[in-house]
């Protein structure tokens, strides 16, 4: 055996010898350096193998390994001992009181938004009505030519539109395109649904208007379906919403995808009918737009307008949001104040 060899040997005699004594997480560190360390004996030799001779090199080697894989046992063993011997001692130094009520998790809630939304489908749904979902992202054709408003008709102009930067794609300002994509969906059954979601215009924003809002669309198409039908339905729609005193009047309105078209008021819920802040002292809310879905715009949507016809509004729902609870500034419902939300 070669003096080398010797080293090696009384290396882990004294290596295991000193690992008997040590007793907390630090002193096993310092031992690691010393022992399985860069400057160790074992790396050292390692280190210095091309050094050895031919026939020395695989003896060396051979009595290095055994002593790195014996010391590496031993760590790792009295590893575990210091790690049990911490936990016990934690155990016996700290107290856990395990009858201390716990923390609540903090309960989230609907969006007055949401809940509204809600409302509505449980409304129309009653009624019969389908939720058909319809993109925020829409094409051109789909927004504006589908509902009979072509290219360059100043008719455009009654939406401040977000265009993108890829060409005929818009945010879209209505539910409406959803008429046609339901209706091509559909064909040839009867449809009747309600398309809720969000629309976006490029407008100025404040205490009646936002960039971004909800709005659901109300489409019937069949056969035979009259204005009459229209008007029971969105009555019917306010008094379920609003309460049984609740009740509208149609306005004559013009939008190029009904005719005829109008306007959906509200006696105001807040004075009855008499006139206060709320309704400019005009004793009306305006709800929404509606109408008898015009010909040319069944016939993008695949019905024969000499066969069928159909009824559609849009009805904005944050507006029906700040009715229902009386919020008097449309900005609180997406500012995101924890004080506003928590009270619904
Ligand atoms: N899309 C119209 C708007 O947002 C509302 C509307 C819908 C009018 C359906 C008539 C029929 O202004």
């Amino acid at each position: 055996m070669n003096e080398i060899e010797t080293q090696l040997q009384e290396e882990q005699q004294a290596g295991l010898a000193s690992l008997e004594r040590v007793a907390d997480p630090q002193a096993l560190d310092t031992w690691k350096q010393t022992h399985l360390g860069k400057t160790s004996l074992v790396m050292t030799t390692y280190g210095k193998m091309g050094t050895f001779s031919k026939e020395e090199r695989p003896l060396i080697g051979r009595a290095v390994n055994a002593v790195k894989v014996a010391l590496e046992a031993a760590l790792a063993e009295k590893e575990e001992v210091i790690k049990h011997e911490a936990l016990l001692s934690s155990m016996a130094s700290e107290k856990l009181d395990v009858t201390l009520p716990g923390f609540l998790p903090r309960r989230g809630r609907l969006h007055p938004i949401n809940l509204t939304m809600r409302e509505v489908f449980r409304i129309f749904g009653d009624m019969g009505f389908q939720v058909y979902s319809s993109p925020e992202v829409e094409t051109d054709d789909m927004n504006f030519t589908y509902l009979n408003i072509p290219p360059y008709h100043p008719a455009r102009d009654m939406w401040d539109t977000f265009y993108t930067e890829d060409e005929g794609v818009v945010l879209r300002t209505h539910t409406s395109p959803g008429q046609i994509r339901s209706m091509r969906e559909y064909y040839p059954n009867p449809v009747r649904v309600i398309l809720p979601g969000a629309c976006m215009r490029y407008e100025q924003q404040d205490q009646s208007h936002e960039i971004e809002f909800m709005q659901f669309e109300l489409l019937v198409v069949d056969k035979g379906v009259t204005f009459a039908h229209m008007k029971g339905t969105l009555d019917d729609f306010t008094k379920r919403m609003f309460g049984a005193s609740a009740y509208t009047r149609l306005r004559p309105s013009h939008f190029p995808f009904t005719e005829p078209s109008a306007e959906l008021d509200m006696a105001c819920i807040f004075c009855g009918g008499s006139g206060c802040g709320v309704c400019h002292g005009t004793g009306w809310i305006e709800l929404g737009g509606c109408g008898m879905v015009h010909p040319r715009v069944l016939e993008y949507g695949g019905y024969d307008p000499e066969i069928y016809s159909g009824f559609a509004a849009g009805v904005g729902i944050d507006r029906t949001t700040l009715l229902r609870y009386h919020i008097d500034d449309i900005r609180y419902l997406r500012n995101n104040d924890i004080r506003f939300l928590e009270q619904f």
